[in-house]
């Protein structure tokens, strides 16, 4: 088990697009997985890319069981994504408010596509696709952005929605 430090919101790698995988299987590969992991869920984060941990690879992991930084959401099943492509699937947007590991105590609407395709890869190299709706397509969206080199405030369309997590309960 190893934990790492999240690189924060104005670190250079959180806004460099991250490198396509070439080579599947690898025990680095189940290494900085393992580390994902064990770093997402030390922060009770729902997702995480491997920028995020300072490597500048497109990997992203996600899922949840019950999560207490979104406890009205319903599970999400863990996935691991080695360079993913999302297809969006309807015009329909929703809004919600939504937060990153690494902007920690921060939260604002952010609005992401409803229904979305996607298309990755696994561990080993296999291909995965499927069909996500709802949060789990914006946990997606959120993930993939990351692999680009985007983070969640290039999004917001009303910046006056952004707050501390703390401040923004108590409205
Ligand atoms: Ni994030």
């Amino acid at each position: 088990m190893s934990i790492k430090s999240i690189v924060k919101l104005g670190n250079k790698e959180l806004s460099t697009p991250a490198l396509p995988v070439t080579e599947f299987g690898t025990d680095f590969l189940k290494n900085l997985i393992q580390n994902m992991h064990d770093t997402m869920i030390e922060r009770n984060g729902v997702g995480i890319a491997a920028p995020q941990i300072g490597v500048n690879l497109q990997v992203t992991i996600f899922g949840f069981e019950k999560n207490e930084r979104y406890p009205n959401q319903s599970s999400v099943p863990f996935t691991i994504f080695i360079n993913p492509k999302i297809e969006i699937l309807s015009d329909e947007q929703i809004e919600m408010y939504e937060g990153c590991l690494s902007i920690p105590g921060l939260r604002a609407v952010v609005p992401r596509y409803k229904k979305i395709k996607y298309t990755a890869f696994d561990l080993n190299g296999q291909p995965i696709s499927g069909i996500a709706e709802d949060f789990h397509a914006r946990i997606i969206q959120h993930e993939c952005d990351h692999l680009h080199g985007v983070l969640y405030p290039e999004r917001i369309k009303n910046i006056r929605t952004l707050g501390f997590e703390d401040e923004l309960k108590n409205r």
